[in-house]
């Protein structure tokens, strides 16, 4: 599917390429735990999003790949990617934490690279494929990332954590045995407010040790 046959009142809809059938509308909002307008244009209106809805505010029809699940879909011109990932398409595991480029908790990987979603709006991913720390794990198991985080103590509060592993999940595709010194490098944009820094390097090196895979 793509932008050519965007139905404004399916918008919000993953669509599964495969899938013999489009999930319906209920199960989509069931799903994400939506609440929705009786409006078309609010089929994305989670309560937060509801507040920052204007129903005369530009709109933009976009189609996105999100964790290999294809999803056509409006967004207001002035949302970010964070907002959409969160409230349109209810994945909170991409955290907000400084919201201006500062912090690095709200990293996602788009086209493969790293990327602030605060500071990317949602009608620039037309297009685009992009990864979320929900995306990592598979069939219910931690990816060797996630594993690798959890023996070695890497998360303390866990809110820069979906960041961190974004980050080192693009490294570890690019460079599967990454030293301390590269880990540490392609981090440097991922604050961590607990300090741990040496747990995050130690777990991102001894998973590439053992396979990002
Ligand atoms: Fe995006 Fe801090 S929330 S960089």
């Amino acid at each position: 599917m793509n932008s050519d046959s965007f139905d404004p009142a399916a918008d919000g809809q993953a669509v599964e390429p495969d899938a013999p059938e489009s999930p319906s509308r209920r199960e989509f909002l069931e799903t994400t735990g939506a609440t929705v307008a009786a409006s078309t244009v609010a089929s994305f209106a989670t309560p937060a999003m509801a507040q920052s809805t204007d129903a005369a505010a530009p709109r933009t029809a976009i189609s996105v790949s999100v964790n290999g699940v294809r999803h056509e879909i409006e967004v207001e011109d002035r949302w970010t990617l964070a907002e959409m990932l969160r409230d349109g398409i209810g994945l909170t595991g991409t955290k907000i934490g400084c919201d201006r480029s500062e912090c690095g908790a709200c990293t996602v990987l788009m086209n493969g690279a790293p990327v602030y979603s605060c500071s990317q709006l949602a009608a620039w991913a037309d297009g685009a494929e992009i990864r979320t720390v929900e995306g990592l794990a598979q069939n219910g198991t931690l990816s060797p990332l996630q594993q690798s985080f959890v023996d070695n103590n890497a998360p303390q509060c866990g809110f820069c954590t979906p960041g961190q592993l974004m980050s080192a999940t693009a490294l570890l595709e690019a460079n599967p045995s990454p030293t301390a010194v590269e880990a540490r490098a392609a981090l440097v944009g991922n604050l961590c407010r607990c300090s741990n820094y040496n747990a995050i390097v130690e777990a991102v090196v001894a998973a590439g040790e053992g396979g990002v895979a």
